[in-house]
């Protein structure tokens, strides 16, 4: 399997890959999630690995085994996820596969929360940072090829044209994740890739196969600046 992939094409680079969801605190007992299962930015980490890249998986909490040669730095919410990848840094190549929770409890509770008769209850949400975004925008320190991920359920390519530049990075791997289209936890993903060359549609794959042939165009990419 592994000489499917050019062997050793990214030798000597440093990818970072985030993947999974966040978990963010309400109280001890409590959290916010999503429904991301992790496996496609686990099977990118392994191909990058697969292709000779020293990897580091910043995972949020999944159900999915180390990927084999990867260090994985396991993490719960959105703010742990930006430290452990600042602290990963430098890289060669940054993949942020990750969903991550836009929203965190303003103020999370130290006790569990009670009920209180019949009054109703409203949790009041901040954002997190965009972990993306702010890589991508640092002066110093940015790696120099920079991968966002767009999960939308609707104008994906529109959507995802925006993100391109709101987040300042080289390319989107953009996907459908509507319900119907079952990738939300599925082993397969129709993506297209959008960058500032134009928008290239795949056929639906596997996630490994996704992964494979996203860390080829990569490695293809990365070939192409200085190491
Ligand atoms: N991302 C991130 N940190 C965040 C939110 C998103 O690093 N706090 C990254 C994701 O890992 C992904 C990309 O940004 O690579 C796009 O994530 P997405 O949720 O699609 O975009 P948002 O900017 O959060 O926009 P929205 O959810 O409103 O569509
Ligand atoms: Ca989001």
């Amino acid at each position: 399997e592994k000489l499917l992939s050019p062997s050793g094409a990214l030798s000597g680079k440093h990818a970072l890959v985030t993947a999974g969801p966040t978990h963010e605190p309400i109280d001890p007992v409590r959290y916010i999630a999503n429904r991301s299962s992790g496996k496609q930015g686990y099977a990118i980490a392994r191909a990058a690995a697969d292709a000779g890249a020293r990897v580091t998986l910043v995972s949020g909490p999944v159900d999915l085994p180390d990927p084999p040669g990867v260090n994985v730095v396991r993490v719960e919410s959105a703010r742990e996820m930006l430290a452990a990848v600042e602290k990963a840094l430098p890289a060669d190549i940054g993949i942020f596969a990750a969903a991550v929770a836009d929203w965190r409890v303003a103020h999370a509770g130290e006790q569990k929360i009670k009920k209180i008769g019949d009054a109703s209850s409203a949790l009041s949400l901040i954002e997190n940072p965009d972990i993306l975004a702010t890589l991508s925008h640092r002066k110093e320190g940015r790696p120099p090829l920079m991968v966002g991920f767009a999960a939308e359920t609707e104008k994906v390519i529109e959507n995802a044209q925006q993100k391109l530049l709101r987040k300042g990075c080289d390319l989107i791997v953009a996907n459908d994740v509507s319900t119907a289209t079952g990738v939300m936890g599925g082993d397969q993903n129709t993506v297209h890739l959008v960058s500032a060359a134009g928008v290239e549609t795949w056929p639906t794959l596997s996630k490994t196969e996704v992964a494979r042939k996203l860390v080829e165009r990569l490695s293809d990419l990365a070939g192409a600046m200085p190491s």
